[in-house]
């Protein structure tokens, strides 16, 4: 059980098309964790609109706040520290959520904490484990970003290497597009290639061996658009599996590799598409064979949600730390 003392952190998330807000108490008892998805409102347009985001995000957090705290069985005034995500994310869904939590804080008068989304995703595979933040190599894959990261500790990151073009998640939600999915391609691929064979189609490894941690993910893209008209009658099965399996190989080998240069025994998985089924198995079968530890996050806490930014924000809290109300959002905000 934890103290009942320890205080409560609220976070509210809105860098793109999920509202959500979590209340956490201390680093670890998730007391509520909401999340209003918007794919629906999105599907039309085959991907985000940012204003029809923003008016959307307007629309859903006060409800969802107060959702949290019935759930959560608390009144807004016994919150000690309010928190939200300031980038990196779409600048006009930034700012709802950033303005309403500064808004909390100001006539509350309570601590204000600016959480770095990417930071969210990075440390999520280590909420709830009674050790907390320990030295490892980290892989966030999601749909703006694919990096591979040397945690030391709490705001301690090297990122090692990162993507030259787009992101795996991008990568599967073009594809997805291409192969006229629902939007977001990504969890559709992972459904249908369940029943295809990997290796019916051999799509490029793009940099497997190029000596570095950096990914690129467009000419296998491109290669599944130019390969397309010669697929008619091709299972779509096959298709995803093999496009999938291509992904999925660079991910596993180059987060391995970096484990192995780094000298570290654990490996931690983040971001949307650490959801993917043959993500998750081709990383916990190499890594029990080369004998690292895997911490993959639960599905819920890979896709975007707020619960990974309170967590953030409750060990900045734990270490003293606040920021002021001046800090703007940063749409572009790097990891480090
Ligand atoms: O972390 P996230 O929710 O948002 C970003 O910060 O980008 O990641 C969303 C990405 C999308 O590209 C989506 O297609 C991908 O994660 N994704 C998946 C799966 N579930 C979500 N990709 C592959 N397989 C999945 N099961
Ligand atoms: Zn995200």
């Amino acid at each position: 059980m934890t103290d009942p003392l320890m205080p409560l952190v609220m976070a509210v998330e809105t860098s793109c098309d999920e509202t959500a807000v979590a209340i956490l108490r201390g680093k670890n008892r998730m007391l509520a964790s909401e999340v209003s998805s918007q794919i629906s409102l999105h599907r039309p347009y085959g991907g985000v609109v940012p204003e029809v985001a923003s008016r959307s995000h307007l629309t859903r957090l006060k409800p969802l706040i107060s959702h949290a705290l019935e759930n959560a069985g608390l009144h807004i005034d016994e919150i000690d520290a309010f928190a939200a995500t300031t980038g990196p994310g779409l600048a006009s869904s930034l700012m709802i959520g950033v303005s309403v939590s500064k808004g909390l804080a100001l006539s509350l008068r309570k601590p204000y904490l600016a959480v770095n989304h990417l930071e969210g995703h990075l440390l999520s595979p280590f909420f709830g484990r009674e050790e907390g933040i320990v030295s490892c190599i980290a892989l966030v894959v999601s749909g703006g970003h694919t990096m591979i990261v040397e945690i030391g500790e709490v705001g301690k990151y090297q990122v090692l290497g990162h993507t030259h073009d787009d992101a795996a998640g991008e990568a599967f939600d073009k594809v997805g597009k291409l192969l006229q999915l629902p939007y977001p391609g990504g969890p559709e691929i992972d459904r249908l290639a369940r029943e295809g064979d990997p290796s019916r189609f051999d799509f490029p490894r793009s940099m497997m061996h190029s000596g570095d941690f950096n990914f690129s993910f467009s000419g296998l893209k491109t290669a599944v658009r130019y390969m397309l008209p010669k697929l008619q009658g091709e299972s779509m099965a096959n298709i995803c599996a093999s496009f999938q399996e291509a992904v999925v190989d660079v991910l596993v080998h180059k987060t391995i590799g970096a484990a192995q240069v780094r000298n570290k025994k654990r490996i931690a998985v983040s971001g949307g598409v650490s959801c993917n089924s043959r993500l998750r198995e081709k990383f916990s079968r190499a890594c029990e064979r080369k004998g690292f530890e895997l911490l993959v996050a639960d599905p819920k806490l890979c896709t975007d949600n707020a619960a990974m930014i309170a967590y953030v924000a409750a060990e900045r809290f734990a270490l003293g730390q606040s920021s002021p109300l001046t800090e703007d959002i940063d749409p572009n905000l790097r990891l480090v």
